[in-house]
């Protein structure tokens, strides 16, 4: 019973001094394991010819500027800084995907570049499941289309 109150006791004086202790954004790696990530996704995206639908509604886009708010946008969304949000506002993830034609495979070829990245990424297996049900989640909200 002690020690339950020391380890609780430790963790809340970690929770002080290391910003976003406890929370995903903290365990995965931050700000650097999110950019990785997110090049990676990209670069599979742009690379391979299964996510040719999901690539093509990028069309005219600046990746780069794609890439910049995805990883914006996870940082809030992992528990870490609330970038996006502190620079385009609120994230509105379904809206903002309106001008855009997401259907299933759409869908499936994003999941798909983000299940090869976090692959690639060797986070313990467990986390990585983790992440992918919720993303799939979001694809869900996202999906504007049969
Ligand atoms: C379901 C398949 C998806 C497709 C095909 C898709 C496609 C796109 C496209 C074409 C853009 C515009 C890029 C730009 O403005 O430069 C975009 C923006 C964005 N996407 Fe997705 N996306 C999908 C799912 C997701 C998911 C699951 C997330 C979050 C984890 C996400 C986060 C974002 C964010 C934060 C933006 C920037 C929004 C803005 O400021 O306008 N997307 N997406």
């Amino acid at each position: 019973m002690k020690g339950v109150v020391l380890i609780k006791l430790w963790h809340r004086i970690l929770g002080y001094f290391i910003p976003h202790y406890g929370t995903v954004y903290h365990r995965i790696g931050g700000e650097k394991f999110i950019g990785t990530l997110v090049d990676d996704f990209y670069h599979i995206m742009q690379t391979d010819p299964f996510a040719k639908d999901c690539l093509a509604t990028h069309a005219g886009r600046n990746i780069q500027g794609s890439s910049e708010k995805l990883k914006a946008f996870l940082s809030g969304w992992l528990g870490g800084p609330q970038l996006f949000v502190e620079k385009y506002g609120h994230p509105r993830l379904r809206m903002r995907h309106f001008p855009f034609i997401i259907g299933e495979s759409e869908s499936e070829q994003w999941l798909y570049c983000m299940k090869v990245a976090l692959e690639k990424s060797q986070l313990p297996q467990e986390e990585q499941n983790n992440l992918i049900e919720a993303f799939r989640g979001l694809t869900k909200l996202i999906k504007n289309r049969d």
